[in-house]
C-alpha cells in the first residue's frame, strides 16, 4: 500500500562554500521499500540514522530532493490524486507526546483533533460526544478523563490518548516514530498490546521506527536496518539472528550490549 521508491534527502548545512553557496548535508541515500497493508514494518537504526526523517517524508511531511513515494498507486509529491490519496491515509504518533498534545487542550479536545480531520474528510456527521467516549474506550481509558489536562495524565495516559487521537481519523497506516521509547518498560509492554490489539482490529498497517529491538521482536513483522541513511537489510523479525550485513550485524550487538549493561 505505501512504496519509497530511491529516496534521496539532503539538509542546507551552515558551512558556507562561497558567498552565494551553501552546501548540503545528504542524510538519506537511495532509500526504496515497501509496505504491506496490515503488516508492521520495523525501522531500527541509531540516533541520527534518518529514521525520523525517512518517517517525514513516507507521511508526506517533507518533500524528497529526489525519488518517489506511492501510496495505493498514487504518488505523493508528484500528483494532485497522490496528495489526495494521503489525507486522512496516514496518522502519525510522536515519542515527545508532551509536545505533540497540546497543553491547554482536554482530553475531549485532542480527540477531536482527530475527528475533526475524519469528518471533513468523509463528509460523515458523527456523534462527536459518543464517539470520542467510544474511542477513549479503545485505548482503556474510561469517560472520568474526558476532561483532563495532558499534566494530569502520566506519560502511558498521554500516549493512549494519542493513540485514540491517531486512530480517530480512521487512517489506513499509523507511523509510530519512538511513540513507546519514553515510557517505562511495563507501560511499553501495555503500549504495545493495545497497538497489537487496535491492529488486528481495525487491520491497521504499521510502520514503527525505534531504536530499540526488544520493540522490534515484540510487535514487527519486518524489519529494515538504516545506517547513515542508507537502508543495509531488510528481513523477516523471524531471521534477525540471522542477518549477514555487516553494518546490521554490528548494530545488533551494539543494542545487545548495551541491554546487558542495562540489566547490570
Ligand atoms: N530539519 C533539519 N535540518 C537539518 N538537518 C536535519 C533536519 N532534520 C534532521 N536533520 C539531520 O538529519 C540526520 C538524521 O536525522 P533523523 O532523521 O532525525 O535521525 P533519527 O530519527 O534516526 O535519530 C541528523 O544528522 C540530523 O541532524
Ligand atoms: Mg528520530
Amino acid at each position: 500500500m505505501l512504496k519509497l521508491e530511491n529516496i534521496d534527502v539532503s539538509f542546507r548545512s551552515e558551512r558556507q562554500v562561497s558567498l552565494f553557496k551553501t552546501s548540503r548535508n545528504q542524510v538519506l541515500f537511495d532509500v526504496s521499500f515497501e509496505v504491506k497493508k496490515g503488516s508492521c514494518l520495523g525501522v531500527l537504526g541509531e540516533s541520527g540514522s534518518g529514521k525520523s526523517t525517512t518517517g517525514k517524508v513516507l507521511c508526506g511531511l517533507l518533500k524528497p530532493d529526489s525519488g518517489k513515494v506511492f501510496i495505493n498507486g498514487e504518488d505523493v509529491y508528484g500528483s494532485k490524486a497522490g496528495k489526495k490519496a494521503l489525507q486522512g491515509a496516514i496518522s502519525v504518533v510522536f515519542q515527545d507526546y508532551t509536545t505533540s498534545a497540546n497543553p491547554r487542550f482536554q482530553v475531549k479536545d485532542l480527540i477531536l483533533e482527530g475527528l475533526t480531520v475524519y469528518m471533513r474528510r468523509s463528509g460523515e456527521k458523527l456523534n462527536i460526544k459518543e464517539e470520542i467516549k467510544l474511542l477513549l474506550e479503545q485505548v482503556g481509558l474510561n469517560e472520568s478523563y474526558l476532561a483532563r489536562f495532558p499534566h494530569e495524565l502520566s506519560g502511558g495516559q498521554l500516549q493512549r490518548v494519542c493513540i485514540a487521537r491517531a486512530i480517530a481519523c480512521r487512517p489506513q497506516l499509523i507511523l509510530l516514530d519512538e511513540a513507546i521509547s519514553s515510557l517505562d518498560a511495563h507501560t511499553q509492554v501495555q503500549i504495545m498490546d493495545l497497538l497489537y490489539e487496535l491492529k488486528e482490529k481495525y487491520n491497521l498497517t504499521y510502520v514503527f521506527i525505534t531504536h530499540d529491538l526488544t520493540a522490534i521482536t515484540y510487535i514487527c513483522d519486518e524489519v529494515l536496518f538504516l545506517y547513515e541513511g542508507k537502508i543495509t537489510q531488510q528481513c523477516a523479525v523471524a531471521e534477525i539472528a540471522n542477518v549477514k550485513d555487516p553494518y546490521a550485524k554490528k548494530l545488533l550487538e551494539s543494542i545487545l550490549d548495551f541491554d546487558e549493561h542495562e540489566v547490570c
